[in-house]
């Protein structure tokens, strides 16, 4: 399947006029895993023909010339993603002005401006718009199509599930085999480990990084924090999907999710009251959580302090498990059964990873005699550092409260291991 499909529809309030798909399609660069099938409408703006027509060869067919950004925004239906190159007439301070009110009314759409000189004054302004890359004109035409490819992979997918009501890829969950996103289970057998701190934090990071979209679920259905650490006022929870669950499609789905707007992130947030817990069983919370790999790149679990038939069921169809450890006693030992247990219940010990949290605390207990009491190397040190109460009471994540941090910084590498990159490939497992 193309990573990128252009579309031909929806995307313009005009008459058909709208060429047919692209073969660039066929030429941008989707990500290694499992791409999703996006429908992108891609338009070029600029308002001298001669420039204009280049931009359009080097974008190849399927692709909608406008002159000018409002011919553009006037011609928006909202209903498709759409990329917009604006060339270099667009540079001007006037334009780019009016660029920035049409990106902030547009959350899917984004621009890629073409220049023909690049200086930093004009990078810094492009990019304090809301401009996502900058090009020069006389570059390679491949850097443009490869450009427009990256960016379309940051934008919400249009749900083509949707387009055709009785496809088969309407009949429910999962049913877009294209994605199949990668499961990341965050479990710990003790209470404060630091779960929902390691999952909010890995799932933000995965959200920056992976280009596609990303979930964060919040399968402590008792104690979710997960909405309070991020500073979430959820209008739907899981309770809301698994009401849902006899029509439940990544469309409906996709509706229930919150957006954690600075960085993109989707979250299902756990019930509202712990009362609601009885209502999720094992069953459901799997199939949601297969819905949801349907169209996200990345789902990312945060669970309860025990094992259930919720978090079974969660390991079981999880790609990864990342087990949260504490260096203290009671940590290591809770974790070593808890370790134990998945051995019993032949969980593929490569799905495992080990997280050592508050490392570098001055405990006494030694890496090395942790990763030999446990039986496993650690996968990941993340360090004791106040940074993180802070910014779980601010409801800001490390990751974007002190990006450059110690603690911040062991987070994002722990999140490059499930990126495929050739640094990811050299697991230390
Ligand atoms: N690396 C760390 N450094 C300092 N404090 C931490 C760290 N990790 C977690 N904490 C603190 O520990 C508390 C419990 O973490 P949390 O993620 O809620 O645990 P869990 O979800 O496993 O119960 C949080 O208030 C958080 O501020
Ligand atoms: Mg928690």
């Amino acid at each position: 399947m193309n990573p990128i499909d252009f579309s031909t529809e929806d995307g313009w309030d005009d008459e058909g006029s709208f060429v047919s798909i692209a073969d660039p399609v066929q030429t941008l660069p989707g990500p290694t895993s499992a791409p999703a099938s996006i429908r992108v409408s891609v338009a070029v703006v600029e308002s001298d023909p001669p420039t204009r027509d280049a931009l359009l060869r080097q974008l190849g067919e399927g692709v909608t010339p406008f002159s000018s950004i409002e011919e553009l925004a006037g011609r928006l239906t909202g209903a498709v993603p759409v990329v917009v190159v604006l060339g270099p007439s667009c540079a001007a301070n006037s334009e780019l002005g009016i660029s920035e009110r049409l990106i902030e009314a547009h959350p899917n759409l984004a621009a890629i401006l073409v220049v023909d000189e690049l200086t930093t004054t004009l990078l810094q302004q492009a990019l304090r718009v809301g401009v996502r890359d900058v090009l020069t004109l006389g570059g390679d035409p491949d850097q443009l199509v490869a450009a427009v490819g990256r960016v379309a992979q940051t934008l919400e997918p249009a749900p083509r599930w949707n387009s055709s009501p009785n496809s088969p890829a309407d009949e429910g969950v999962g049913s877009d085999p294209g994605m199949n996103g990668k499961v990341i289970t965050v479990f710990s057998t003790k209470g404060g480990a630091g779960k929902s701190v390691i999952s909010t934090n890995l799932a933000i990071s995965l959200a920056q990084r992976s280009g596609q979209p990303v979930c964060l679920v919040d399968a402590d259905l008792q104690f979710g924090d997960v909405a309070v650490m991020l500073k979430l006022t959820p209008h739907h929870t899981i309770v809301d999907a698994i009401g849902s669950l006899d029509r439940l499609d990544a469309a409906l789905l996709s509706s229930l999710l919150v957006t954690h707007e600075p960085s993109g992130l989707k979250v299902l947030p756990a019930p509202l009251e712990p009362a609601f817990a009885d209502q999720v069983g094992a069953s459901e919370m799997v199939e949601i959580v297969e819905c949801l790999r349907s169209f996200c790149g990345y789902v990312v679990v945060d669970t309860p302090a025990y094992f259930n038939d919720l978090v079974l069921g969660l390991v079981e169809v999880s790609d990864n498990v990342v087990m949260v450890a504490g260096m203290d006693i009671p940590n290591i030992k809770n974790v070593k059964i808890g370790l134990q247990t998945l051995r019993l219940l032949n969980t593929p010990m490569e799905k495992l990873m080990l997280v050592l949290n508050r490392s570098n605390s001055k405990v006494k207990l030694d890496i090395g005699e942790v990763e030999r009491t446990l039986g496993v190397k650690a996968d990941s040190l993340i360090p004791s550092d106040v940074l993180v109460p802070q910014s779980v009471n601010k409801g800001v994540p490390v990751v974007l409260h002190a990006p450059k941090s110690p603690v911040a910084r062991s987070i994002q590498q722990l999140a490059e291991l499930f990126i495929p990159s050739p640094a990811a490939a050299k697991r230390r497992r």
